[in-house]
């Protein structure tokens, strides 16, 4: 389950891992190997030919046929076994069995957004049982920019464009929760895109799909950043503590679960979008200088169609879109969680 190269590429968790593994073990001990071989001797040779009075080389050398063509052939045969070797693991990663079960998902700035057959949809967490081919079909939202999901667990990593769909699968038989980076610069919150496969046995995943709660298994592999751990659980408690009201709270939940807060937070400082703190009722100066009421309409319509009408000091920022993603519940949740920050 460690990884390859003496531990220092990260656990496999992925059925192909292990061919990914000794692949680049071979590619790693080749440039080792030559890498020696070529800086060795031109080491040796710079100190022991260096220019000195009557030094002198004997004879001139223009060139040497065998020797050129020993040093073209060998390079010729290893590259080409290179590329075949990574040919047969690239089609190993890139055929998905007939039998997967697919997830798509979307990306956008700056969090994941897992859809699933049932209708389901779940944001940063991907749920999957162990076991099980997965077939990703990956996207970003339209007028978003490029992101690339990476989980290195499972050595996968697929561009996720906007306007196109690629895809990619695994089959995890490792339970746990493992890692997903973005790993395409995609602005300012692009090192904290991140999300968790969650690994869940194949009775946990049943009691999952009908909404019960399940227990997580722990994180595997690499160490999981802080941002991970101080969600919603711990969030909300300290936020009870403060004594608000469970609508806010749950308010408070899905702005942190859809990725909202990569773009706005709730202690007035501006982030990439306005802040949350105050908004509410506020009189909100539009680009075209007319003004508007921030009222639950407003919210709505910020939520539902970002772009409509741009706010002044704010033009040319994109938020995508969050229509069909909240139902009217959740939506009054969201505006009385942003009533409380007044
Ligand atoms: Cu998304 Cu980097």
């Amino acid at each position: 389950m460690v990884g390859g190269l003496a531990g220092t590429l990260p656990l496999q968790g992925s059925d192909y891992s292990k061919s990914w593994d000794t692949l680049y073990g071979f590619l790693f001990w080749v440039c080792a190997f030559f890498f020696v071989i070529v800086i060795i001797p031109m080491v040796v040779f710079v100190i022991k030919y260096r220019e000195r009075p009557g030094n002198r080389p004997a004879q001139h050398i223009t060139h040497n046929l065998l020797l050129e063509f020993i040093w073209t052939a060998i390079p010729t045969v290893i590259v080409m076994v290179i590329f075949v070797w990574g040919w047969v693991v690239y089609r190993e990663t890139d055929r998905p069995p007939a039998n997967a079960q697919e997830v798509r998902v979307i990306a956008k700035s700056w969090s994941w957004t897992f859809q699933y057959d049932d209708g389901r949809t779940t944001t940063n967490d991907l749920y999957v049982p162990v076991g099980t081919p997965i077939k990703l079909l990956i996207t970003a939202e339209k007028a978003d920019v490029l992101h690339s999901f990476f989980v290195p667990n499972f050595r996968i990593k697929k561009d996720a464009v906007p306007g196109m769909f690629s895809t990619i699968w695994f089959k995890s038989d490792v339970p746990g929760q493992h890692l997903i980076f973005c790993a395409e610069y995609c602005g300012a919150d692009h090192s904290n895109m991140m999300g968790r496969v969650i690994v869940l046995s194949p009775e946990d995943y049943e009691k999952w799909k009908w909404g019960a709660e399940v227990k997580l298994p722990p994180p595997v592999g690499l160490p999981f950043p802080k941002r991970q751990e101080t969600t919603d659980a711990k969030l909300i408690d300290t936020r009870m503590a403060k004594g608000k009201s469970g609508l806010a709270l749950e308010g408070e939940r899905l702005v942190s679960s859809m990725g909202c807060t990569g773009c706005h937070t709730s202690d007035g400082s501006r982030k990439i979008g306005p802040s949350y703190k105050g908004m509410f009722g506020r009189t909100v100066v539009l680009a075209d200088g007319s003004e508007v009421i921030a009222d639950e309409n407003w919210i709505r319509e910020k939520i539902e169609t970002p772009d409509r009408r741009s706010i002044r000091g704010y033009e040319g920022l994109v938020m995508p879109s969050y229509a069909g993603q909240l139902n009217e519940r959740e939506l009054n949740a969201v505006i009385e969680y942003m009533k409380s920050l007044n």
